[in-house]
């Protein structure tokens, strides 16, 4: 047995012997109290270097990342010099991009036991916090519909005269891409604290996330963006949740937060139906058939879907005895404008939203109804459920899209639009009204839902 001192030097000695240890473009290297503490980079016009810590929460005594571009021998560290640079970390990340022409250097001071991640890429940085979250579609009492950050777009491509052909009622999805986006979902509940972790993928992959995935799939939403769609069940009720979701394995999106309804909340999900591609919420339904958790274009009833489509086409049939796209009747919207803002607000105010008296918003549109609802009498009879009302502005974006002859009106948030619309959530409201335009929005990246958007 070596005395510890002399362990200790030989250590050392050791250390510096060693070789310091290569980084390759395109690769991420997974480190835990390095040995050499120096990683040489290699040569290139341009690099981005990126580090993600695994371990601890935001506020834990972290490493300090220095990187030269100055040569492939130098050993950048807190002493400074000619190009030494600190990459500074937020919440776990950092990163430096530059001009290696001669190579470089990247040095770890204090890292102690904090694994890490470098990452080392000739375009955008391996590790990134996405700027766009996931997206919630809405809960049940154990379920959850959440949506990954759009990772392909669909280009519409409006008609034009003289072969102004709207599109039909029943939208035709486009084959899926070919090579998605691979994400990654983690759930966990708002009491676990994951936003206060380090907010880097290795972190967060290493989290246990709750319930499970009953389905993924990918979804074009609104018609427009291709999404990964999550179905996760086995949650628990009146539960708030935080929701992440990691991206081409090392980038982060998010946290949202959700609420689960509580547990009396009976409306099914619903989801995935061309004709509405926004609509994804729980609705007065009974439970769907046997052996699905929801409902979608392929259980959803009949008598819902088709006199649906036929006030659809109806309308797209009155809307087109306009000479659309020779003539004009704004210099701002055209027919196409004005079928997609009559379909959001037909899904909208045909597809009633449920909503849960006892999670939602103090000041949400909420109204307590019983279906077979006036609007929409096709929905199953004896289901009583509280309705989330549509937002006003789903029928006022189509008042505005739409020419005049057809005679589309609103009710007036003067007078009794609020029994039938939630007003004031969106658009500034009036005096006296719903939600006094305190929220600017539908919706937020907290679960709260004040009114129905129809997405
Ligand atoms: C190192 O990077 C800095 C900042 O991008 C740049 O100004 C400098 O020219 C680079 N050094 C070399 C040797 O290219
Ligand atoms: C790189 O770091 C800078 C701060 O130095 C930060 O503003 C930027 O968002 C980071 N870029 C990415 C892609 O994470
Ligand atoms: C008119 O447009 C529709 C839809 O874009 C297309 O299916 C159809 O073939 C076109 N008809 C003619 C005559 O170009
Ligand atoms: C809508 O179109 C799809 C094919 O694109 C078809 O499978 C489905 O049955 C249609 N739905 C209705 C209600 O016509
Ligand atoms: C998952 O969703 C897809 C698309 O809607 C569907 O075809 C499939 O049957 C679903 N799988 C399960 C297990 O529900
Ligand atoms: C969920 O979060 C909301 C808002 O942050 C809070 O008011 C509520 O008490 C939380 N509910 C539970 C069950 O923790
Ligand atoms: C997707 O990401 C997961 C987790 O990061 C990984 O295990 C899996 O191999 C990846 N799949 C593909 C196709 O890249
Ligand atoms: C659509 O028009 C047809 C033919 O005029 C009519 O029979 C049908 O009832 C209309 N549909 C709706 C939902 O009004």
């Amino acid at each position: 047995m070596l005395p510890a001192t002399l362990l200790l030097l030989l250590n050392a000695a050791l250390s510096v012997a060693q070789t310091r240890q290569s980084l390759s473009t395109g690769y991420v290297v997974s480190e835990q109290a390095p040995n050499p503490t120096f990683f040489t980079i290699p040569t290139a016009s341009q690099l981005a270097i990126s580090v993600a810590l695994c371990s601890g929460t935001t506020d834990t005594p972290v490493p300090r990342f220095f990187v030269t571009n100055s040569s492939s021998d130098a050993s950048p560290g807190s002493s400074g010099g000619d190009n030494v640079f600190e990459i500074l970390l937020n919440q776990g990340h950092g990163n430096w991009s530059g001009a290696f022409p001669a190579g470089g250097v990247l040095g770890v001071e204090d890292a102690g036991q904090m694994p890490f991640e470098i990452g080392v890429s000739d375009g955008v940085p391996i590790h990134e916090v996405v700027l766009t979250p996931p997206l919630l579609g809405d809960t049940t009492a154990t379920q959850a519909l959440l949506f990954s950050p759009s990772f392909a777009w669909q280009t519409q491509q409006d008609p034009s005269y003289p072969n102004y052909t709207l599109p039909t009622a029943n939208l035709s999805v486009p084959d899926a891409p070919s090579n998605p986006t691979n994400f990654t979902l983690v759930i966990s509940p708002t009491s676990n604290a994951l936003a206060s972790m380090q907010q880097t993928a290795c972190m967060l992959r290493a989290q246990k996330s709750s319930g499970t995935i009953a389905n993924q799939s990918m979804w074009l939403r609104d018609a427009s963006e291709w999404r990964t769609e999550y179905l996760v069940t086995g949650l628990a009720a009146k539960t708030n949740y935080t929701a992440y979701v990691i991206q081409s394995t090392y980038k982060v999106s998010g946290p949202i937060y959700f609420t689960t309804k509580s547990s009396t909340f009976s409306c099914p999900l619903v989801s995935r139906l061309p004709y509405c591609p926004s609509i994804s919420y729980a609705m007065p339904l009974p439970p769907p058939p046997a052996s699905q958790a929801m409902y979608d274009s392929t259980n959803l009833p009949e008598s819902i879907v088709t006199p649906l489509l036929s006030s659809l086409t109806n309308f797209t049939t009155t809307l087109t005895t306009f000479a659309c796209g020779r003539d004009f009747y704004s210099p701002l919207v055209s027919c196409a404008d004005c079928q997609r803002a009559y379909r959001t607000w037909l899904c909208a105010i045909s597809l009633p939203r449920c909503g849960d008296a006892d999670s939602a918003p103090a000041n949400a549109a909420l109204l307590p109804s019983q279906a077979p609802d006036a609007r929409n009498p096709a929905f199953p009879a004896g289901n009583t459920y509280t309705q989330l009302l549509p937002c006003l502005e789903t029928c006022t974006a189509t008042d505005r899209a739409c020419p005049n002859f057809l005679g589309f009106r609103c009710p007036i948030p003067q007078f009794n639009a609020a029994q039938s619309y939630g007003v004031g959530y969106i658009d500034s409201g009036e005096e006296g009204v719903q939600g006094h335009g305190s929220t600017g929005a539908w919706g937020d990246n907290f679960g709260n839902v004040w009114c129905n958007s129809g997405q």
